[in-house]
């Protein structure tokens, strides 16, 4: 319960929000909104609303809001030792555990974890050690990064220009020189529309061929791509996808970097997404559903290739110069260890696939002969609609973006959060994990009838 009643005014004159309209918030045209508790996929606010949450905050509360077994492992660390670094040889019994329990769990050819705080910074660090291997390998021009056009990957100066949205380089100086990008694997925005899923694989890996051979393969350090779509679409991958693009890769020795910021630990149905569509990454970076965000933490996952060659730098040219003062914050850490039990004991991982399924299903039958509907995918729980001016002629709406903020508006009223994505008509559906059948009824029938009223 508040007591202070004059929050939301302080909020509108004291706090700078991020991704934000910031003169329409100031003067109280936008939305606001105070959170005051969560409870499995609930939340409630201040003003006695009590919504479904079906974007788990932002698709990081995983196990749900209000388990009593991660407050309290946090509770715990912070009364025994709230902190402590991670310099030096440093570790606490939390950050140590749960590096055993990530690597227990990552692809077999994965070596270390290195902690941050935040999905940008793992990014960060990721491109950081592609240098570092490159240069300790004798190949100091083998530097760019190919991204792709609607991959999200953070929003700092370099993860801002690896991440592939208009929003996020207008007016920033971005991106940066050394970051390029390529096709977005969006099957469904495909020019030619007669290419199979798989004819749109071969042409997504041509693409990126031509790019490199452009570029010059000598010049080109490594590729970062998400398992599947996140920001950009929530678009799965076409068939083939993954497996011709790291053939192309493996051809020109260019570093595999999957962000699985968002898939990582169980949304797709798989504990990675990197299990889930055969990928062999060089680097994983992981963040949200490590802790279900209860606690601040991310980690950038090195393979035993990219570490044979850290050591070796570290041989020649002494320690790595690399650290935050909260690397391995041990209350994060203590979150990350209670959390990844949870994911196990309620059995999350399959529980996505199982629901996700479920509810991609049921609004294909309750919305895909809808003539504003283009598309209805999703993998797990990682699901989007994607509404279109004219789905037989597949034309999309002008200015883009004029039609989702109404319809997520209308499923509002109905006790149902789903996120417009910045980039298109496209309504994000990706609920906690725990999401239950009657569950995800709710959001089935909010989104149906929040299509039929904002268009008919
Ligand atoms: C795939 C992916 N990578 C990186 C990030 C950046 O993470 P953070 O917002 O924690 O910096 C995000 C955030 O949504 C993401 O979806």
């Amino acid at each position: 319960m508040l007591t202070n009643d004059q929050l939301a005014q302080w909020d509108r004159e004291n706090f700078f929000h991020p991704s934000t309209h910031l003169a329409q918030f100031a003067r109280g045209e936008a939305p606001q909104r105070i959170v005051t508790g969560g409870e499995g996929v609930f939340i409630t606010d201040r003003d006695g609303n009590r919504l479904l949450d079906a974007f788990a905050g932002l698709y990081c509360v995983n196990v749900g809001y209000g388990r009593q077994e991660v407050a309290e492992a946090i509770a715990k660390q912070a009364r025994e030792l709230a902190y402590y670094h991670a310099y030096v040889g440093h570790g606490t019994e939390a950050s140590i555990t749960l590096a055993k329990m990530i690597l227990d769990r990552a692809p077999s050819n994965m070596s270390k974890v290195y902690f941050g705080l935040s999905g940008s910074d793992a990014n960060e660090t990721n491109i950081k050690l592609v240098w570092y291997y490159n240069n300790v390998r004798g190949l100091p021009q083998k530097k760019k990064i190919i991204s792709r056009w609607r991959g999200y990957h953070g929003s700092g100066l370099m993860t801002g220009s690896l991440t592939g949205l208009d929003l996020f380089h207008k007016k920033f100086d971005l991106p940066l020189s050394q970051v390029i990008h390529t096709e977005a694997p969006y099957y469904y925005r495909r020019t030619d529309a007669a290419m199979s899923e798989e004819d749109f694989s071969t042409h997504c890996a041509a693409e990126l061929e031509k790019l490199i051979l452009a570029e010059g393969p000598d010049t080109v350090a490594a590729f970062i791509g998400e398992p599947a779509l996140g920001t950009g679409g929530l678009v799965p991958p076409p068939a083939g996808y993954w497996k011709k693009i790291q053939a192309v890769l493996a051809k020109y020795d260019i570093l595999l970097i999957a962000d699985e910021v968002v898939t990582g630990f169980g949304r797709l149905g798989s504990m990675f997404g990197s299990d889930h569509y055969g990928i062999e990454a060089d680097f994983i970076t992981i963040a949200k559903g490590l802790t279900s965000a209860y606690a601040p933490l991310s980690g950038s996952i090195v393979s035993d290739k990219v570490w044979k060659v850290l050591e070796q730098g570290t041989d020649e040219y002494g320690s790595l110069g690399h650290g935050w003062t909260y690397s391995a914050h041990p209350i994060s850490a203590a979150a990350g260890v209670a959390n990844l039990k949870l994911v196990d004991d309620m059995g999350l991982v399959a529980n996505a696939g199982v629901i996700g399924a479920y509810l991609r299903d049921s609004l294909r039958t309750s919305l895909g002969g809808h003539g504003n509907v283009g598309d209805v995918r999703g993998e797990g729980l990682m699901i989007a609609v994607e509404l279109v001016e004219d789905s037989a002629a597949r034309t999309f709406y002008s200015p883009a973006g004029s039609v989702s903020g109404k319809v997520v508006s209308a499923m509002l009223k109905r006790g149902v959060i789903a996120r417009a994505m910045p980039q298109g008509d496209i309504i994000g559906i990706a609920p906690p994990l725990c999401l239950t059948h009657a569950e995800a009824d709710r959001i089935a029938e909010a989104l149906t009838e929040a299509v039929t009223e904002v268009l008919g």
